[in-house]
Formats: C-alpha cells, structure tokens, sequence
C-alpha cells in the first residue's frame, strides 16, 4: 500500500481557540494560559465578556487594549469584546473548535465543568482545561484589585501597564 503523504502546511485547516474571560483585567495567570494556547493553537482568539449586570473596574474597551497591549509579542493572539450573547455563538462565527481556560484548583474545575458540558452540548465545541501554573495560584482579578485598593503590592501579578491602569483607576 502506498504511503500517505503528510498534508501540506496549505491544505491543513487554521486551528482557532478562544480563551473567554472579564479579564476585568488581565492578569499574569490569564497571560500564562493565553500565551500556552497560543503555543498549541495557529490562533487565539481572547474573548471579553461584558457583563451589564457585574460592571467592573475597567470598561469592555479598555480590557482588550490592556490584553492586546500585554500580548504584543504574541502575534497568533488577537482581543475582542463579546456581550448578550452565547460564546458558542462566537465560537461558530469565528470558526473556533476550543475553548481553552485555565484551571488554579478544584474550585475552578467545579465552576468550569458544567459550562464545558453545556457548551459541548449546545454546538459540539470542546473545553480544553491547562493546569494553572503553581506561580499564579492566588491571582484573580477580583483579588487583585481589592489589594491594589488598599495598596498592596501587586507588581508580581500582573504585567506593568495593567499596574499602571489599576493605579490610574484608583487614584
Ligand atoms: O472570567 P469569567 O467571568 O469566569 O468568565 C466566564 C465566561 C465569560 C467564560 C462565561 O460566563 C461565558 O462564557 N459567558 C458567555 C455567555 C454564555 O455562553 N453562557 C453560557 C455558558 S455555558
């Protein structure tokens, strides 16, 4: 039997992920699964969701200037704002075969699973879950600025310009 020749780069399909989230901001826990993704997939498309009912600090625009300024380097990684709407909606548009989150512990997996099977469900889109990396096991966004509120040192945790957002916002 003859041998299958491998696909060439050409024929072979453009594999999307999306990587959804407030990133309400960004932080360095966020920026280590997003650049793994990136890594793994031809493109990562970065979701920001825009809950009207959970407001936030930063608005939906400023977030994805924060996660583009953040991603500079990443040139297969692209931000865009998402509201009212299903991400598999947005998945389906934007031709995006996984959702990919990270997982700091056994919280986030309860919280991650049932979404992971209801968007499976819904349109056949899977959820690929990267172990959190022990470095960033405390950080989220919510936490971080509650610290910066009150003045804590937040450096380590988030990239400078998020830091500088954050101080600007506070005043
Ligand atoms: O950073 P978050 O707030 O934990 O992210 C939650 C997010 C954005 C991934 C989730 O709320 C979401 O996908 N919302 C979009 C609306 C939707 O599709 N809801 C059904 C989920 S099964």
């Amino acid at each position: 039997m003859e041998p299958v020749p491998p696909l060439s780069d050409a024929d072979r399909p453009v594999r999307r992920c999306v990587c959804p989230g407030s990133y309400d901001p960004i932080t360095l826990g966020h920026l280590d699964v997003i650049k793994r993704a990136a890594q793994l997939y031809d493109e990562v498309v970065v979701a920001v969701l825009y809950n009207q009912a959970k407001e936030g600090m930063f608005t939906p625009a400023e977030r994805r200037e924060l996660i583009n300024a953040e991603c500079a380097q990443l040139p297969n990684v692209r931000a865009i704002e998402f509201q009212g709407r299903l991400l598999v909606d947005v998945c389906k548009e934007l031709q995006i075969a996984a959702i990919v989150k990270g997982l700091r512990g056994e919280t986030d997996y309860s919280y991650e699973l049932p979404m992971a099977v209801m968007n499976r469900y819904l349109t056949g889109v899977e959820t690929v879950f990267l172990p959190g990396d022990p470095s960033y096991t405390q950080v989220s966004s919510s936490l971080i600025k509650e610290v910066a509120r009150f003045g804590g040192d937040i450096s380590g945790l988030v990239g400078p310009g998020v830091a500088s957002a954050l101080a600007a916002k506070l005043g």
